[in-house]
């Protein structure tokens, strides 16, 4: 059997490794993987760990001289990008070595719900404007980061320190879809395996929900009455201004984004229906039972 090989930039991060899990774990096809890290980064001891399972973990510059990149990625069929959302712009020179070094198919970090256009959106515009193989992928949110707090702070220490309820959107009852970080890594190694999603957007999710039913669901389970917090579609829109003008560079990219969250709304599809996906109520039961690790905990 053939085997696939993949460099992936950002295998360090949340998505990266969840990403990186679902390409060892898979049989058909194996994988073999390559993480491009910033040098910086090298001993990270999350890259030591990479590299104790059998990832190559190799320094790149994705801002440096063009040739070593092209280099680093001949004979590569796959590049992943899961790198942080704010440095996007990375992925240009990342995809400019992809097409010179035949790469078959360009996966940008795009790995979201839909979020109107800049920055994802326009780096998917230059790379099929290069004519660059590529898959977009819209992974939705994680439920790690649809948990509420807890009043009794039980589950504190999953939440990232930063962490903020995100507010109720409108009356709660909008739809949106969600998905376990720990299916997105899997949902990716299957659907780079497709030749159905080549050159194409791909949506994929486990389940849809309402605010309103997260916070029941939550409730249900955890026997704690939760406080909650309801932001309406003029105050999120508002929000989304005031950030514009207020706001330095990053700041002003969180704090819209996760107003615009609350404007967006889900699509359905259905390529993979046997997908056996983590639901919301077990991964909460996991979370209550203290069986599951938090995010952004570094
Ligand atoms: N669907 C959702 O709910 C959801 C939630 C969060 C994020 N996302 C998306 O998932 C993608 C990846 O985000 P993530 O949160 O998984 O990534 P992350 O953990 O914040 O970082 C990913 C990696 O990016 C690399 N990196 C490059 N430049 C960096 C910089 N200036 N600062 C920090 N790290 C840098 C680092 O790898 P090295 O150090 O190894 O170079 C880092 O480990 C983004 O597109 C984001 O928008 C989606």
């Amino acid at each position: 059997m053939t085997t696939t090989k993949v460099a992936i930039v950002g295998a360090s991060g949340e998505s990266g490794q969840s990403i990186v899990n679902a390409l060892l774990d898979s049989s058909t096809p194996k994988y073999e993987v390559t993480a491009l890290t910033r040098p910086q980064s090298i001993h990270k001891p999350v890259n030591t760990k990479l590299q104790e399972r059998g990832v190559k973990v190799v320094p790149a510059d994705l801002g440096g001289p063009s040739d070593k990149l092209v280099e680093l990625l001949t004979g590569i069929d796959v590049v992943i990008s899961a790198i942080y959302f704010d440095n996007l712009d990375e992925e240009i020179p990342l995809a400019n070595a992809a097409k010179a070094a035949g790469v078959k198919r360009f996966v940008q970090s795009a790995l979201m719900i839909v979020i109107p256009p800049k920055g994802k959106e326009d780096n998917l515009h230059y790379f099929q404007k290069i004519r660059l193989p590529y898959t977009y992928i819209d992974t939705r949110w994680w439920y790690q980061l649809t948990l509420p707090r807890l009043p009794s702070g039980r589950i504190d220490h999953l939440l990232s320190p930063t962490h903020k309820d995100l507010p109720i959107g409108f009356d709660g009852s909008v739809p949106t879809a969600l998905a376990d970080l720990r299916d997105v890594g899997r949902f990716v190694a299957r659907v780079i395996a497709d030749p159905r999603t080549l050159n194409k957007r791909v949506h994929v999710y486990s389940e849809l929900y309402t605010q309103n039913k997260v916070y029941e669901v939550v409730e249900g389970l955890s026997g704690e009455k939760l406080p909650r917090g309801y932001v309406s579609e003029k105050e999120a829109s508002t929000n989304i201004d005031n950030a514009r003008a207020r706001l330095q560079r990053i700041r002003r990219k969180l704090a819209q984004s996760s107003h615009l969250l609350l404007l967006s709304c889900s699509n359905l599809g259905d390529l993979y229906p046997d997908f056996e996906y983590v639901t919301f109520e077990d991964y909460v039961k996991e979370v209550l039972d203290g069986k599951v690790k938090g995010v952004y905990q570094g």
